[in-house]
């Protein structure tokens, strides 16, 4: 992200449940909720969230259940509302890793949309996994489009640690406006 594309129209794009998830009990706000708020506040970039249509259940095993089925199936589970990709010049992708995966709801919104020319900035929280190679199916799914490097930060540090999340956030973008 050189100095100019600053410039440009920013929006975020994210993916993220709430209820009960791994290693934080019950959650109000989604993890990568958190931290793409935290993201808009620093770049000023729009909103918007990928929600399907059906949602998850609440427990963490029965969503498990669901999503790993739609991993098996390869699914594209209808989504909710849409937005037009096409006026804005840099996309930050949120979401979080769901077995080295991105959900497949975002694959959804991806395929709705033409991403050519579009510069992606992708970004998950995990439990441990980090990014895996959630980078390189992006690049893949998204012809066309630039894939800068991503960010990950784990979805309990985003839940209860405020000051670190906004400080890996901040160093994110400042290693991207050197890309
Ligand atoms: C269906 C499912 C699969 C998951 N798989 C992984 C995984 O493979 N590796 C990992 O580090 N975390 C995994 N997690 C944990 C989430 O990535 C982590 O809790 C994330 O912060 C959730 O973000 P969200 O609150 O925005 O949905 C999984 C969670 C769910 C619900």
């Amino acid at each position: 992200m050189n100095p100019n594309v600053t410039e440009k129209k920013k929006l975020v794009v994210f993916f993220s449940r709430t209820d009960e998830n791994y290693g934080v009990g019950y959650i109000t706000k989604g993890n990568t909720h958190i931290v793409t708020e935290i993201l808009a506040s620093e770049t000023g970039a729009d909103l918007f969230q990928i929600e399907p249509v059906e949602s998850y259940p609440a427990e963490y095993d029965r969503c498990i259940e669901i999503a790993q089925q739609e991993k098996r199936t390869n699914a594209r589970p209808k989504i909710k509302e849409d937005i037009r990709i096409e006026d804005y010049d840099l996309i930050f992708l949120g979401y979080p890793n769901w077995w080295s995966e991105l959900p497949m709801a975002v694959y959804t919104f991806i395929e709705k949309h033409d991403w050519n020319g579009k510069i992606i900035a992708p970004f998950c929280t995990h439990e441990g996994s980090g990014l895996s190679a959630t980078e390189r199916h992006i690049q893949s799914a998204c012809k066309g489009a630039k894939v800068l490097r991503g960010m990950a930060i784990q979805g309990s540090t985003a839940q209860h640690d405020t000051i670190a999340t906004r400080k890996a956030v901040q160093t994110w973008i400042d290693i991207l406006r050197q890309q």
